[in-house]
């Protein structure tokens, strides 16, 4: 494992527990590693498959004179891609790289104005503009919609625009069927792999792969941390991690903040948001015949900026949250010069660098944190590399297995989700029928 972590301490009689609950699922995962794409735990298995990542990288290689492309999906179809892409290419990408990168997710006016907008002006130049659409259902509403209106747009600028267009979705799914008539390139994804657990595969590594992203690194630090999350209980970085959520969890703990001390890192924030957020809040267990109301609300923090909003309730406020710190691994940076007129205002700073400054507000962070008696774990990830940022997500998604398995609940499907995805349907087909 290339970085390191440290966890408050659960006791060893609940780690024993933990151990004893998670031998079961340990070994079914390990049994899957067998079975490539047949079993729920199928994306385990998608930072092995080569071939996959050979042929998004021969495709990707024939739109390396893109201009734009743009990103057409949302939950699990966009946001391991928004977090991969920022966390190594950083916020302000778009500002002096190419290709530029759009993300169409919700159906709002305005930001898909500016989307047209934008690509518009690059179709009238000549540019080329790709489209990836990715929707593992093929039938999400905002998804489709976008869709279409960018299509329209393409197809007004380029005769040719059919080469422009790459779906990603499910293997033999409808919306499989519907672009291969179209003509349009066509990205699969295994079946049995969810959409929050998706980005290490085509939906992930295509637009990663444009976006000058090594796919082969991201690949390989997720396989490695996948082999650390395969041993046994006392070895494995996401059980031992599981543990100690489900320990502050029955603690009363039921929010977990994932405090990230890295700007570029707030999407990863996000994305862990949605894996904690659907694995986990359930309606009834594994059985599907018991209610049990369970979760652990996920926020997302990021540091110095929201200690200057939510230090306040984070150190005074209600004993229900569990914080698990990012850190990035930094000891060289930007220097404050030294301007002796300011030195009043804040002394010492003079001469620090902006690593040292943030280190220190970190320590100062955590000081108070264990003042106060709240609990939290930390995570120092030695550099921003694909490999690393790799690692990170394959231990959080097994983290995740795990932490199903302790609680009980399916950590793979998401009947709420669909819920209001069948009612949203139900109300236009409503409206069109009047
Ligand atoms: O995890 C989920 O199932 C959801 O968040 C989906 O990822 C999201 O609704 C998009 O679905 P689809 O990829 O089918 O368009």
């Amino acid at each position: 494992m290339n970085f390191t972590h440290d966890f408050t301490l659960v006791p060893e009689d609940e780690l024993k527990l933990a151990e004893e609950k998670l031998s079961t699922e340990i070994v079914a995962m390990n049994n899957a590693t067998l079975t490539a794409y047949e079993s729920n735990y199928a994306s385990i298995n998608l930072s092995l498959d080569f071939k996959m990542r050979e042929s998004v990288k021969s495709l990707a290689l024939r739109m390396n004179d893109a201009e734009a492309i743009v990103v057409i999906g949302i939950g699990g179809s966009n946001l391991g891609t928004i977090a991969v892409h920022e966390a190594i290419n950083g916020k302000f990408y778009n500002i002096n790289h190419k290709p530029k990168v759009f993300f169409a997710d919700t159906v709002d006016t305005d930001s898909m104005s500016s989307i047209i907008s934008i690509i518009t002006s690059y179709l009238q130049n000549g540019k080329r503009v790709i489209l990836n659409v990715i929707s593992k259902s093929g039938g999400t509403t905002e998804t489709i919609a976008n869709f279409e209106v960018l299509l329209a747009v393409l197809q007004k600028y380029r005769p040719d625009y059919k080469k422009d267009v790459v779906v990603t979705t499910d293997e033999d799914s409808a919306f499989w069927h519907v672009a291969k008539n179209e003509g349009f390139e066509v990205l699969g994804m295994p079946k049995k792999v969810g959409g929050r657990y998706s980005v290490f595969s085509a939906v992930g590594l295509f637009p990663l792969a444009i976006l000058g992203v090594n796919i082969d690194e991201l690949h390989k630090g997720a396989a490695d941390m996948r082999n650390e999350c395969l041993k046994s209980f006392d070895k494995n970085p996401a059980a031992i991690s599981a543990a100690s959520q489900y320990h502050h969890y029955t603690r009363g703990k039921n929010i977990s903040d994932t405090f990230l001390f890295v700007s570029d890192f707030e999407s990863i924030g996000k994305w862990y948001r949605q894996l904690m957020g659907e694995s986990i809040g359930k309606e009834y267990d594994k059985s599907h015949q018991n209610r049990v109301l369970c979760g652990i609300t996920p926020t997302v923090s990021v540091g110095s900026t929201d200690l200057h909003s939510m230090a306040q309730l984070y150190l005074g406020g209600p004993y229900d949250k569990f914080t698990t710190f990012v850190i990035l691994k930094k000891d060289s940076g930007l220097i404050v010069p030294n301007m002796p007129v300011y030195d009043s205002l804040v002394p010492f700073i003079q001469n620090k660098s902006l690593p040292v400054l943030m280190n220190a507000i970190i320590a100062g962070v955590q000081t108070a944190f264990r003042e106060q008696h709240r609990p939290y774990c930390t995570v120092i990830l030695p550099n921003r590399s694909a490999a690393t940022i790799g690692a990170l997500l394959q231990w959080k998604m097994m983290e995740m297995i795990y932490l199903g398995a302790l609680l009980g609940v399916d950590p793979f499907d998401q009947p709420n989700v669909e819920q209001y995805k069948i009612e949203t349907k139900r109300i236009m087909k409503e409206q069109s029928s009047m």
